[in-house]
């Protein structure tokens, strides 16, 4: 990583701004404003977005406000999806950079990531010559298993590139990233580890339960709902160590991540959320208490994987 760049220990993510029926809930840029206003506030200047995320949608709405702040003051992460990818293009990979770049307002991103592994090593080998414009900060790859991450790693190197960021679902309820060698390997190369959905899409915050279910008309409703027994269960152990650091429950799951040596993407819908990310930031879970919600999670091996996932194996 450059030396003038001084990345957050989280990252925020905005894939709920652009409803595409995840969620459940249109979010507008009104309400959204004071989401991203608390979080540049508190220092959390490191979005996430895809232009996946709504068709536009998210990056658009992040854009909007990213266009009244000076460049300088915040870190852009972006994706090529290549299910999004026009069939008949010849520079997919260019395209889709430029669409983002214009609704996010800004012709440089300081993170550019092949969002899953469909069609590899292609779009890797698209990227390059982004990558060698300057206009990509560090190239990432989500979604991508082992073997997936060290034939793109081979395909850099040989032209003097590298992978710089790994970006991976990874929470307590799954762990696949960590089994399967992928934190090791990028401990060992110096690539950072972006955890994303560690509060499993609100399931794992505290807010959500058999009694106030999340929304049904969504599908993360239709992933966690019928776990919240189980979830509960997880979550009772966290609410316990949150009450002793009289901290909100959803801070334990972030802080685990962070303890475990990743950099966690949290979606924020609210400005409290924002603030509660930030705060989880400067909160250290001891080693007793990383075993204690371990253990709690084992006991249920729910292994959430979604359907655009897969096991890493
Ligand atoms: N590369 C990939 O394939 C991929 C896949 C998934 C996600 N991501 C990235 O990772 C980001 C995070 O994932 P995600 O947004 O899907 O899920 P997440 O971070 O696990 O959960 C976000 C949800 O948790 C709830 N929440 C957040 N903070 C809370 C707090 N302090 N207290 C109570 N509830 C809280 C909110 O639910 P409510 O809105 O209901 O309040 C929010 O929408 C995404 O936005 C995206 O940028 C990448």
């Amino acid at each position: 990583m450059d030396k003038n760049e001084k990345f957050p220990k989280i990252a925020l993510g905005a894939w709920a701004w652009g409803n595409d029926g995840t969620f459940g809930r249109t979010l507008t840029a009104d309400e959204l404003r004071p989401v991203f206003d608390t979080a540049m506030k508190a220092g959390l200047n490191l979005w996430d977005t895809a232009f996946v995320y709504g068709m536009g949608t998210s990056e658009k709405i992040l854009g909007g406000f990213l266009r009244t702040v000076p460049r300088d003051s915040y870190y852009i992460s972006a994706k090529f999806t290549p299910q999004c990818a026009d069939p008949k293009s010849e520079n997919a990979v260019v395209e889709m950079f430029n669409t983002s770049a214009e609704l996010l307002g800004t012709d440089y991103m300081d993170f550019y990531w092949i969002h899953n592994p469909v069609g590899a090593p292609k779009w890797i080998k698209e990227l390059i010559p982004l990558a060698k414009s300057g206009k990509i900060g560090h190239i990432g790859l989500s979604n991508h298993n082992l073997a997936e991450i060290k034939e793109a790693a081979a395909i850099l190197e040989n032209e003097g590139l590298k992978i710089s960021a790994i970006q991976n679902h990874y929470s307590i309820l799954n762990r696949s990233s960590e089994d399967s060698g992928i934190l090791d390997y990028c401990k060992e190369n110096g690539i950072t580890f972006f955890s994303y959905m560690v509060l499993e899409q609100g399931a794992l915050s505290g807010k959500y339960s058999t009694s106030n279910p999340l929304p049904e008309n969504s599908d993360r409703g239709r992933t966690y709902n019928p776990l919240l027994p189980q979830i509960e269960k997880i979550v009772a152990v966290m609410k316990e160590i949150a009450q002793k650091h009289g901290v909100s429950t959803a801070q334990i799951p972030i802080a685990w991540a962070i303890a475990k040596g990743t950099l966690p993407i949290i979606g924020v819908t609210k400005a409290s959320q924002a603030e509660d990310a930030a705060k989880a930031a400067a909160l250290e879970l001891t080693a007793d208490e990383i075993k204690a919600i371990e253990d709690a999670a084992d006991r249920y091996k729910l292994n959430v994987i979604r359907g655009w996932e897969k096991e890493m194996k």
